[in-house]
Order: C-alpha cells, then structure tokens, then sequence
C-alpha cells in the first residue's frame, strides 16, 4: 500500500459550497485512485454527495460508516481494515469528532501490524508513516480537524486518547452549508464543546500568546454565533462563524490542551454516557467559581470577550461563572445527570492516568477533596 507523507502544516479551505472542490483537493494529496471515505451514519446524503463527486472525477471510493456514537478501538480497526482491503491510497472523513477521530486513527495505522490500542496514551510511537487524510467536519465542533489528538474507548471501556504529529490532517474543509442541517441539541453540545476548548486553551498552564489569541477569538465568534445558529438552524452567516471559532479553538487547544472540564467531561462520557460538549459544559460548570480565582487576569480576558464589562479583572472574572450557567441555562442545555451514579466511581476515573494532562495543565490543581466537591455539585442531590 503506497504511504503517504505527513505535512509539516495543515492545508487548509474555508467556503460555503467548498465541498464541491473535494476531487481537487484528493488530486492534492495522492496520485492514487483509491480512497477510504469515512462518513457519519447520520450525514448519509451528504456523504452521498461526495462519492459521486470523488466517482465523477474517477477516483473510487470505499465507504465507512460501521459507527455511532463515541468512536470505539474495534471501529477504528474495522476503518482501518477496510482501507487494507480496498488498497486505499489516502482517508477521507465527513462528519462529527467521531468521524474525524476514527479517520486519523485509521490513516495513521492502516499500514501497521499492532492493534490500535496499543497506541493509547503515546504508550508506543504512533506508525511514522500513515495514509494522507483529508477531513470534513460538519459539527462545529470537536476541533479534532485542527488537532493531533484523537480520542477512543477501549475494549475495556476506557476513555483513552493517542497523541502525534502522525495524527494531524493533511488538509482540512470547512464548508458551512454542512452544517445547516444540524439538529439543536447537536449544534448546542457541539458549540459549547468549541466553547469550552477556547476558554480551557487561554487558561491553561501549558498556553502561550498563540494559543491565548486563539481561544479569546474563538470566544468572540462562539459566544455570539451559538445562540443564533441555535435559533435560526438556517443562519448561514452564524453557522460560518460557530465552524470558524471551532477550528480556532481545536488550534488552541493542540497548542495548549484542555483542562479540568476536560477531565470531568471524560469521566461523565465514560460513566454516565454523556454527549461530550454537554458533559464538559457541566464540567466548566462547576469549575469555574474555583479556577477564576487562581487565574484571573486571564478570566477576565475571557469575561470580556464573552460580552462583559469592567476595569477591573477580578471583578470581571468573578462574574463569569454566573454568565456562563445562564448561557447554558438560555441554550436550553440538559443540565440534569442521570440518577444513581457512583460518586466514588467517577471520581476514580477523574484521577485516572489519561486525566491527568488535562488535570495538570488546568490553571488550579485540584486536590482530592476538592474534585469530589465538584462531583458532588454535580450530581443530582438525593431527596
Ligand atoms: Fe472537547
């Protein structure tokens, strides 16, 4: 199977009605015919749409859509099985996070003998040379198209992610109308994830000027274009800007990684089956009052991008979390967790190993007592 080469940078193609370049920008990255196509079980016209763009220009396509839901290791083996079989000469994927993380996890291992757990938590070196990638996001969004990181569970069922630069996308296409027929409660979850990668992404430990600029941009458009696009499903200029501040904010955060919402969305997914952007919403949530105490100079920069006013940073970023619960109030966000979740068991699988990134570049670190405190204001208070 020819292998591809990665890019030092993503290429990169923003426009509405810009999914009609697809056959192009394939021509870009392979010489060759044959391609995985991965697409979102949901999206099935869209991804209709494409094969017979890709068909047309002669190249052939072998669809996979053998997924729902959070991608699992057994789907990502099966993707990347496919593309064995089909001799597939380059990935692409339309669809949510899902989608994208399965593609960059089945381009990079297609060539490779070990399963893809093995790859978990950078435990080995990913494949140095995987198959090109071309990834279309239509949520807006995970950001996995802007990053290098993908995320999985495990046989065993564990939230776990890979990490590398073999992960990265060669090009990547934003194309707005994709979008528009996102359903509410999707673009919402989706948002607040973008949301919540920026305002993790400028707070974090591991940030720096690009990643700061980044995020408070991100926060700018997001803060703005979610509410519209989820009023007005149609509003074609607010789902450009929600896909925009998305991609920004997966830049951010492959600059600086995600923090403690991150922690806790991972732990709410793996035990309580939450959709990740609500489950990291709640986990912002509940974090907010203690970690804009121990940043707030850069909370306060996020206050004001979030519509806040004020000279002085500690006031502005003491009001933040208050306008950040009634934004998900105003959002409509589910915010009850199920009844009957194992405090204990979430809290173990917080402090987990793959957790500890995200705990460790969060702006506090969170003592034992204090991240069951959070859990606990989580969770519904018994009768
Ligand atoms: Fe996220």
């Amino acid at each position: 199977m020819p292998k591809g080469r990665k890019r030092a940078a993503i290429q990169f193609h923003y426009g509405a009605g810009s999914l009609s370049r697809l056959p192009r920008l394939v021509r870009r990255m392979t010489p060759g015919r044959s391609l995985l196509l991965i697409v979102d079980p949901g999206i099935a016209s869209i991804g209709e749409r494409a094969e017979a763009l890709l068909e047309a220009s002669g190249l052939r396509t072998i669809s996979f859509a053998d997924f729902s839901g959070d991608p699992r290791s057994r789907q990502i083996e099966a993707a990347a099985q496919a593309a064995r079989a089909a001799g597939a000469e380059a990935v692409i994927a339309i669809g949510g996070g899902s989608a994208l993380d399965i593609a960059k996890l089945a381009a990079a291992v297609a060539g490779a003998e070990q399963p893809v757990e093995s790859y978990a938590l950078c435990r080995a070196p990913l494949p140095a040379k995987g198959l090109p990638c071309l990834l279309v996001p239509t949520t807006a969004g995970t950001g996995s198209e802007a990053t290098r990181t993908a995320v999985f569970t495990t046989e065993a069922g564990a939230k776990v992610w890979a990490w590398g630069e073999e992960l990265r996308a060669d090009q990547v296409l934003l194309d707005p109308e994709l979008t528009l027929g996102l359903p509410r409660q999707v673009t919402v979850a989706t948002g607040l994830d973008a949301l919540v990668h920026a305002m993790e992404a400028v707070t974090s430990r591991r940030g720096g000027r690009a990643s700061r600029a980044l995020g408070l941009q991100a926060v700018r458009m997001a803060r703005e274009a979610l509410p519209q696009a989820a009023e007005a499903p149609g509003n074609l200029e607010a789902r450009a800007r929600l896909l925009v501040a998305a991609w920004l904010a997966g830049r951010a955060i492959d600059l600086a990684g995600t923090g403690i919402a991150h922690a806790l969305g991972h732990a709410l997914g793996e035990v309580a089956g939450l959709h990740h952007g609500r489950a990291v919403a709640l986990g912002l949530k509940v974090a907010l009052p203690r970690n804009v105490r121990a940043a707030p100079e850069a909370y306060a920069a996020i206050g004001r991008a979030f519509g806040l006013e004020g000279s002085e940073d500690e006031a502005v970023a003491e009001e933040l979390p208050l306008a950040f619960a009634q934004f998900l109030e105003k959002l409509g966000l589910d915010q009850q967790l199920p009844e009957g979740l194992s405090l204990e068991r979430l809290l173990l699988t917080v402090q987990r190993e793959e957790n500890q990134p995200m705990l460790q570049a969060n702006c506090h670190s969170y003592s034992q007592p204090e991240l069951r405190a959070l859990l606990e204001a989580l969770l519904p208070s018994p009768a």
